[in-house]
């Protein structure tokens, strides 16, 4: 069975929705407890596929998992077991983060490579670097990353690139490691800060969250905690740029808004009202919105997740914007599914130049990942005609009620099943 969205456009998206936890932290918390024996619970968990997912990689490696609404609870072994295999990983990328976890708590870690991904290749040697100047081997072998450790300790990482999964894996590797660890251009992501914030609470010495230096003095244990996910910064931007190109007037509760300095900065170039608030943020478009120019980078610069979503409102805005991906290199392909919506746009390595359009025109498109779907259907919003997005699976994964949420704000769009 496959399902499809049937999105009509020319509604102007009104009212507010509520974002839950976000994507890209709540799988490193989960990761997390395994740093510690007991029982840990997160919450504010959003309901998406990869919450069981990553529950089932835990359970593989000899946790109990239990998931109640959008509470997780984790209950972590003496000596879990340190090889995470294919079926427990190949559904998605993230599951690569137990491998720090793994290799700090039983000094032995395999986990199976997801493969290849649709954004772009997504190697792991920045990974495997940091582990090994914390005194850890790690190779490639029959299809998984291994790493092994006789004795971790402190070591000074600088980092290539501020590469988010890279900082999590040495930053979970070190917090019991023997000595201090300073990782140096860490990457910055509101999600790294929440990571440092629960270990803290579990009792790790994580000092600099938030900004290019790490500095972490090892302990000997860590315990179990209750943590709070943090809103989802790239949902909740969706839901703004989605208001911004229907002219619409959304409000967004349920994360916080100066995760968003730049995005909400572009909103306001486009033409938008844009008015923080205590517990998120509101977005009001009258016109027809303006062309914008960006370039994706590492937070807090433009994220490349927002991209897609971008390159819909550039579609149809008032002149000509100018687009950069930095960060992933094969993140354009969608654009192919964009110009099948009527979109005047054209890509050159990783620069794209969009020549807005009034209108968009329905076609029958398929989504490539998360991001480029919610880009697909923010674009269904403004074409005329009903816009068939096809593979949105991947939607599921990374928009939690993303059909009730659209409505609620006055989208039309249905979910159909097909044999
Ligand atoms: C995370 C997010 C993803 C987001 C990305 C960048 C999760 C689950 N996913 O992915 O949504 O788009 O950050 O904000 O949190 N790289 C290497 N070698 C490495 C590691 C990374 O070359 O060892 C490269 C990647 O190919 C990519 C760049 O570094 O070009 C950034 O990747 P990274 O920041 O690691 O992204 P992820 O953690 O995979």
């Amino acid at each position: 069975m496959s399902e499809h969205f049937l999105v009509t456009g020319g509604n102007r998206l009104e009212g507010e929705v509520v974002v839950g936890g976000a994507k890209n932290s709540v799988l490193k918390l989960m990761a997390a407890a395994l740093l510690a024996e007991g029982t840990t619970v997160v919450t504010n968990c959003p309901d998406i596929l990869d919450v069981p997912l990553m529950a089932e990689v835990l359970r593989g490696l000899g946790c109990e998992v239990e998931l109640e609404g959008s509470e997780v609870r984790i209950t972590t072994p003496a000596e879990p077991k340190y090889h995470a295999d294919f079926d427990a990983v190949k559904q998605f990328r993230a599951s690569v983060c137990v491998l720090g976890p793994l290799v700090a708590r039983c000094r032995r870690a395999v986990v199976a490579l997801p493969g290849g991904d649709a954004i772009g290749s997504r190697p792991l040697d920045m990974h495997q670097s940091g582990l090994r100047l914390l005194g850890a081997r790690s190779e490639i072998e029959h299809g998984c990353v291994v790493a092994e450790a006789d004795d971790l300790h402190g070591a000074n990482i600088r980092l290539v690139f501020p590469s988010v999964g890279a900082t999590e894996n040495i930053l979970m590797a070190a917090v019991l490691a023997r000595g201090e660890t300073v990782i140096d251009n860490a990457a910055r992501e509101p999600e790294i800060v929440d990571l440092c914030n629960m270990l803290n609470q579990m009792g790790a010495k994580v000092s600099g969250g938030g900004s290019t230096t790490l500095t972490i003095q090892g302990v000997r244990k860590l315990e179990p905690i209750t943590h709070r996910v943090i809103g989802d910064r790239i949902v909740a931007a969706t839901w703004g740029v989605a208001a911004s190109m229907t002219r619409g007037d959304v409000r967004v509760r349920g994360v916080n808004h100066k995760h968003l300095g730049l995005v909400l900065d572009k909103l306001r170039l486009a033409g938008a009202e844009v008015t923080p608030e205590v517990d998120g943020f509101r977005v009001i478009q009258r016109e027809r919105p303006k062309a914008i120019n960006f370039a994706t980078l590492p937070y807090p610069g433009f994220p490349t997740d927002l991209q897609p979503m971008a390159i819909g409102l550039a579609a149809v805005a008032d002149g000509t914007s100018m687009i950069t991906e930095n960060v992933f290199e094969s993140r354009f392909r969608f654009v192919e599914e964009m110009i099948r919506l009527g979109a005047d746009a054209r890509t050159d390595g990783h620069h794209a130049v969009i020549r807005g359009v009034p209108v968009l025109s329905s076609a029958p498109v398929w989504s490539s990942d998360i991001r480029a779907g919610a880009g697909l259907v923010l674009a269904g919003l403004v074409a005329d005609g009903v816009t068939e997005v096809h593979d949105i699976f991947h939607i599921d994964r990374g928009y939690p009620r993303f059909v009730e949420n659209l409505r609620g704000l006055g989208g039309v769009i249905e979910r159909v099943s097909t044999e």
